[in-house]
């Protein structure tokens, strides 16, 4: 936190005492005119917002209140920092476009917001003597909302002096926090970042659309489920901080209740032979010819528009159909059991969760001297549960996983290692 609050000061101290740069919005979506209204309404000036459509310019220009512009080289005659907000596969044709054509150079300065490529995606420009950047906000925007708060919001940054010079300012006027990549940060550590940011915020999406998927085959549907499954994961989220990532595994795997996992199972199964239609049996990716099976029209869900089937075909998810459900148990199991390895390690002294100190970093602490924080269900799993459990999965998930497990190639702790 220290040092965000450093990097806030030095983009205080290089703010230049005249007037913001004019942004100049090229691929003002979901996230490009957000972010973008965030901006306007902290004082930048909006030079104009060129979409890939004319109809789409002309709403966004309309929503932003700032002129449309007929393509990209046109705003980079009319402002100095340009954000590209185009999809992640554009960003490099767009940049290129604008270097071929000369309209910009070392007065502009060019901002993607991709999370899964890092500045040289703009090298075409940076060649043109422009300076460019990655400002990839943490922020879910599902859809284009000019009133989007971003105060809070993280945003990793990348980029030349003067492109960080200007991310770090625009993150300041937000409210929000820039989240820096370690020195040396190439185009792999980038992926895997994004790959974690999609883990956060779209596997949840995933996770909870397949729990009121289940519920729905389970007859449980409507207002009052989706309440009491955003409560429950809610709830879930609310105890990370206190007790740590791992620490929040609660549930059958953390207690190693081996026949609840298997009832688990067979009702999977069940829901997979009897909904199947005949031609998800046999060969080929059973099942999976549905992906969006609960979303259509007419349901009572408030989210999902599920329909609350109990089974029958043409309404169960296609992939509730097919045996992939068994895979997340597996990853489950992976998690509980490399808890408890971990817990293993000391045996006798399995570690408490302990609360941070300060700030929202999150650790599973030694054993304090004195005072004792007072130990927080952390969900330890013994490990011969913890082994029990994989016993069950590797039924379900068949020969080679078991023998990688054996072997010892792979464990939760990691490749090779052992408690
Ligand atoms: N949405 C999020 O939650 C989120 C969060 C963080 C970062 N991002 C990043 O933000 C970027 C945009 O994502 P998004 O979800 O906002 O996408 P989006 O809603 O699909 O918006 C993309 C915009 O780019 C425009 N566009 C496409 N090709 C273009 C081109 N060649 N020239 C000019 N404009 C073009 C589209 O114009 P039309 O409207 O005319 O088609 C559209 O307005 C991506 O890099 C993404 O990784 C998104």
């Amino acid at each position: 936190m220290e040092k965000h609050a450093r990097i806030q000061e030095e983009s205080i101290a290089k703010r230049p005492a005249g007037s913001l740069p004019r942004i100049g919005v090229i691929g003002a979506g979901r996230a490009g005119l957000s972010l973008a209204a965030a901006l306007a309404r902290a004082g930048w000036p909006l030079a104009g917002v060129a979409n890939r459509n004319a109809d789409s310019t002309k709403e966004a220009a309309f929503l932003l209140e700032c002129p449309p512009a007929k393509d990209g080289a046109e705003l980079a005659g009319r402002a100095e920092a340009l954000i590209i907000g185009t999809p992640d596969d554009a960003v490099e044709s767009v940049a290129g476009g604008l270097a071929e054509s000369g309209v910009v150079g070392p007065a502009h300065t060019l901002l993607h917001l991709s999370g899964a490529h890092g500045p040289e995606t703009l090298a075409a420009a940076s060649r043109k003597g422009a300076a460019v950047g990655c400002l990839h906000p943490l922020r879910s925007f599902p859809r284009r909302d000019p009133g989007i708060r971003l105060a809070g919001t993280f945003f990793s940054l990348q980029g030349d002096d003067r492109a960080l010079s200007l991310g770090r300012w625009m993150v300041e006027s937000v409210e929000g926090t820039v989240l820096e990549f370690p020195a040396g940060s190439g185009a792999a550590e980038r992926a895997l970042y994004h790959a974690g940011a999609v883990a956060a915020s779209n596997f949840t999406v995933c996770m909870l659309n397949l729990a009121a998927d289940l519920w729905a085959a389970a007859g449980l549907k409507g207002q009052a489920a989706d309440e009491a499954l955003l409560e429950l994961a809610g709830g879930t989220l609310e105890n990370i901080p206190r007790v740590g990532f791992r620490g929040a595994l609660t549930g059958p795997f953390a207690r190693g209740d081996l026949d609840t996992i298997r009832r688990h199972l067979a009702a999977l199964d069940d829901l997979r032979v009897s909904t199947s239609a005949p031609e998800d049996q046999g060969a080929g990716p059973a099942g999976c010819s549905s992906p969006a099976g609960s979303s259509g029209p007419g349901g009572t869900s408030r989210f999902t528009g599920s329909s609350g089937s109990t089974g029958s075909a043409s309404e169960t998810p296609g992939y509730l159909r097919s045996n992939r459900l068994a895979r997340l148990y597996a990853c489950l199991a992976w998690l509980a059991l490399g808890v408890a390895m971990e817990r293993g390690r000391e045996p006798g002294r399995l570690a408490p969760i302990t609360a941070p100190a300060t700030g929202s970093s999150l650790s599973t602490a030694e054993t304090p001297a004195s005072p004792p924080n007072p130990p927080v269900a952390a969900g330890a799993l013994a490990p011969e549960k913890a082994a029990a459990v994989m016993e069950v999965l590797f039924a379900v998930l068949g020969e080679g996983e078991e023998q990688a497990f054996k072997s010892g190639d792979e464990t939760p702790m990691g490749k090779g290692s052992s408690s």
